[in-house]
């Protein structure tokens, strides 16, 4: 249940690994399943390296995308909850908790029409003992079912998953783990059955359901205290003429420390992080541990000051004026490889700077220009021969290719780490920018020698002045 970037490609891979296993995905967004079952595969509503070639293969075979959820749960030995688990917008806990909604409503569904026996297992990200809440669904008796309708039986399981976007085809043909959590030891093992198709054995862990849950938001809070960490040591760099990323191979060059997750960038983004933190923070409150909870919340201030500190050097460094200036975006998404914008630090950075009066031209090789449009709650402008001019005021338009962005820009903003970002001819669009021009690079990814021979003032994220 639920057609989204979890559910989507989670159950590809289950279907090309096990072709005797028939894989219904559900979804009770009608568009949303048309678009999976869309022939021309450019048109899946989630883009992930690898995914569509997997679809291509296993659709209409043993994966099938539907709406007809009534049917699908009557026919299903296992459920997979995929369904979203936003933070709750208002009531009790709004701003931290998690809302349920979504997850309830789908174990009512599998209560109401599954038949015999059926497992349910998680995958969503929820709170520690939202199972026990699925348990009780799912064991009362629907008043509207006769007798013989209600001779089902259900086991419930925590299964939550890993996998980050832009590698999701990858972290799940070779997951670094599978966590399987459950008080029933015949269903968990029909799960584990199913992940042994392609998963090594000593690479499923099992726990009791409270664990699995609780692991889950805590992988996702000690990754984000990862990013924030290096985040708040690239702000020391740059006064103090460290580099963030010197620094970042130094230390992670021990073993207890490790080298992944320490790239300085301009924040978190994803729909995950910060909901994650935010449910931890409200658990924590939940059950007294506010230390614990000042603790976690410390990581998403961090990441807010990360987003607000890059907008205020754009601004210092263009003169504390940003009236009619253009500025080119480049990457829109929250991170490299995904069409996902939810939660992307580009969406706040570029309404501030709209509100200072920039005139941005947004290029992402895989954002729609509807989708910025939803996203910046601004409508683009656009011209009768598609150029911005350069009296404009707070307006933005798309840009099809990198350079049309920079043409005539004053600056361009790295904030996405997309490979052709990292080809950019900078000697080139030095010469279609306008003078005095900045290339702000908050994801490290620009070779600062490539732009020392051009016009083009630097800055980079966490690199500090050697000379100063
Ligand atoms: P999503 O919004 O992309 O997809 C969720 C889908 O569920 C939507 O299409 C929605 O219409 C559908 N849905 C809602 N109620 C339904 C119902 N009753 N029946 C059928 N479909 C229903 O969300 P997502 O990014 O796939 O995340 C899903 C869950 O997985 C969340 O709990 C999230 O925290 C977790 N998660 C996400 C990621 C990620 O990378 N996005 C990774 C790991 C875990
Ligand atoms: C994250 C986790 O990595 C997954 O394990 C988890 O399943 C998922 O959340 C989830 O629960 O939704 P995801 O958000 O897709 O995956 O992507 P990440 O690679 O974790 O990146 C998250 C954000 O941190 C991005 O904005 C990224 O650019 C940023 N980041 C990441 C950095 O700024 N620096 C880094 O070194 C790593």
């Amino acid at each position: 249940m639920g057609a989204g970037y979890v559910g989507g490609p989670t159950m590809a891979v289950i279907a090309s690994n096990c072709p005797d296993v028939q894989v219904t995905v559900v979804d009770i967004n009608d568009n949303q399943i048309s678009k999976w079952n869309d022939d021309n595969l450019k048109n899946l509503p989630v883009f992930e390296p690898g995914l569509a070639e997997l679809v291509e293969r296993t659709r209409f075979k043993n994966l099938h995308f539907s709406t007809n959820i009534e049917e699908s749960i009557k026919k299903a030995d296992m459920v997979f909850i995929s369904v979203n688990t936003p933070t709750k917008k208002k009531g009790i806990g709004a701003g931290n908790a998690s809302d349920l909604r979504w997850i309830e409503s789908s174990a009512r569904l599998v209560n109401r029409y599954a038949q015999g026996y059926t497992i349910v297992v998680e995958k969503s990200t929820v709170p520690v003992k939202t199972a026990a809440a699925i348990e009780v669904i799912l064991k009362s008796i629907s008043s509207d079912l006769n007798e013989l309708e209600n001779h089902k039986s259900f086991d419930v399981l925590s299964n939550p998953e890993f996998l980050a976007e832009g590698s999701a085809i990858k972290d799940l043909q070779q997951p670094d783990r599978v966590l399987i959590g459950g008080h029933k030891k015949s269903a968990i093992e029909a799960l584990e059955k199913l992940y042994l198709k392609w998963v090594p054995g000593e690479k499923i862990i099992k726990t009791n359901l409270w664990s699995s849950e609780l692991s889950k938001l805590t992988a996702n809070a000690f990754l984000a205290q990862r990013v924030s960490s290096i985040n708040a040591i690239s702000q020391l760099c740059e006064v103090t003429g460290a580099d963030v990323q010197e620094v970042a191979k130094a230390i992670g060059k021990d073993s207890r420390i490790g080298s992944r997750f320490l790239n300085s960038g301009p924040g978190f983004g994803g729909s995950c992080f910060k909901k994650d933190i935010l449910n931890l923070v409200y658990l924590c409150n939940h059950f007294g541990l506010s230390e614990v909870a000042n603790y976690w919340e410390q990581v998403i201030s961090i990441n807010q000051h990360q987003q607000n500190r890059i907008y205020r050097v754009i601004v210092n460094k263009l003169f504390d004026n940003l009236s009619e200036k253009k500025i080119a975006i480049l990457g829109f998404a929250f991170k490299a490889n995904t069409n996902d914008t939810r939660e992307s630090p580009a969406i706040e950075i570029c309404q501030k700077l709209l509100e200072e009066g920039a005139v941005l031209a947004i290029h992402d090789p895989k954002v729609s220009e509807l989708k910025i449009s939803q996203d910046l709650g601004k409508k683009p402008y656009i011209s009768r021969d598609n150029k911005l001019k350069s009296n404009m005021n707070g307006v933005w338009s798309y840009a099809k290719d990198i350079e049309e962005s920079l043409i005539s820009a004053d600056a361009a903003l790295i904030l996405c780490e997309w490979d052709i970002y990292r080809k950019v001819d900078w000697n080139q669009m030095s010469k279609i920018m306008r003078s005095p021009s900045w290339l702000f690079d908050t994801r490290n990814i620009v070779d600062e020698y490539s732009v020392d021979r051009t016009k083009i003032n630097l800055w980079k994220v966490g690199k500090g002045n050697l000379n100063e």
